[in-house]
């Protein structure tokens, strides 16, 4: 098959791309923003540099694709609390103007990935795929409009088309602004650990191999018109997640320092994969425990992955965000 995938310079796309690049024909369309590296990518896959909201780059890109898999994003919430113009432009405009040319292209499958946030915040119990759409960001509020817009063109055109929603994803690779990469560098270098509010929100942590392997089976087997959860087997506390950062890299607690609440921030999610795993056969194979410790690994070993960013526009943003440099 010959897949467009979209976004694949960043964090999920790259490592989706690195477990079916070998049994698949795969080109790649990124607008390389800040969170999207060249390097992410394994050697000599096919990049075309461009927008998903630009009709031209998408068209070249999509010559002759049998499916198509969308992970262009801004995914970064406390981004889109800031300025929602790129969120906009990117999960609206953006996935239209994909869609269209699937449809004008005639491409066989369309695969949307998308997040758990559509659903809004949850204090006990998990979403299911009926649950209603609820989102609470600029960030969630324009990926659930994207979500509809992939729905409207089932319904209209009959566009062969599925969505994937995850919950919050970890592992190599995670630009560090996220809130594991974020402490694992901070806890190396013996920065402070920002902590929102009372850390006590809850987030669903499923390891990204896990969720990739979720995508694949989706786009292969995944019903169109239908949505289905990809969440991941643990759920933690953000205070608890910092502890066992600091825990494995051998920092100390007095690094957590509590700092303001995000606004409009999520008290807790939690996603039922129930349908995926009844219907497709999926299961997640890494559990919190495993994955947190390969992932500090991870980072421990790949300064030179991390060591460009942390000098660059991340310093910037970091200053803004947290109103204080980095050591
Ligand atoms: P990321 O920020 O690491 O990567 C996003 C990529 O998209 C980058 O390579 C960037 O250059 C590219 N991009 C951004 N705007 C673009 C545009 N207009 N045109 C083309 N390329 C563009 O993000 P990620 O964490 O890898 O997330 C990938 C997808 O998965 C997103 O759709 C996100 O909403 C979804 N998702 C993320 C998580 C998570 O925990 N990170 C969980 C569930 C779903
Ligand atoms: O749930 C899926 C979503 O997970 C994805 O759709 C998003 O793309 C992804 O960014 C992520 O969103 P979150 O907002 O949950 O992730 P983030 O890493 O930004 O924050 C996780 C939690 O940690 C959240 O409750 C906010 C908190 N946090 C985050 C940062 C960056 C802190 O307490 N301090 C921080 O410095």
């Amino acid at each position: 098959m010959r897949l467009l995938v979209t976004g694949a310079a960043g964090f999920i796309g790259s490592t989706y791309v690195r477990l079916v690049g070998g049994e698949h024909d795969v080109v790649v369309l990124d607008k390389l923003t800040y969170a999207g590296r060249r390097e992410n990518l394994p050697e000599g896959t096919q990049l075309i540099e461009g927008a998903i909201e630009d009709p031209a780059a998408v068209r070249e890109a999509m010559q002759g694709a049998d499916a198509v898999v969308n992970f262009a994003a801004e995914s970064h919430v406390d981004r889109s609390i800031d300025d929602q113009e790129a969120f906009a432009r990117t999960h609206v405009v953006g996935t239209g103007t994909l869609l269209d040319a699937a449809r004008e292209l005639g491409v066989e499958r369309y695969l949307q990935v998308s997040t758990d946030e559509v659903y809004g915040s949850i204090e006990s119990g998990s979403f299911t795929e009926t649950s209603p759409l609820d989102p609470s960001s600029p960030y969630s509020a324009t990926k659930a409009a994207g979500d509809l817009l992939v729905s409207a063109h089932f319904h209209t055109y009959g566009l062969d088309a599925s969505i994937v929603r995850g919950s919050n994803n970890y592992g190599p690779r995670q630009y560090p602004e996220k809130l594991i990469p974020l402490m694992v560098l901070n806890a190396l270098h013996g920065d402070s650990l920002p902590v929102y509010g009372d850390g006590r929100q809850v987030r669903n942590w499923l390891y990204v191999e896990d969720f990739c392997r979720g995508i694949h089976t989706v786009l292969a087997k995944g019903r169109a018109g239908e949505a289905y959860n990809v969440g991941g087997p643990d759920e933690c506390e953000n205070v608890e997640v910092v502890k066992r950062v600091i825990e494995l890299v051998g920092a100390d607690e007095s690094l957590i320092e509590y700092v303001s609440d995000r606004p409009g921030h999520d008290r807790r999610y939690s996603l039922s994969s129930a349908k995926l795993k009844e219907e497709l056969g999926w299961e997640a194979q890494v559990h919190f425990a495993e994955g947190l410790e390969r992932t500090v690994e991870w980072y421990r070993e790949n300064e030179e992955w991390w060591g460009p960013i942390r000098s660059g526009e991340y310093r910037e943003y970091y200053e803004k965000q947290y109103g204080k440099s980095l050591g």
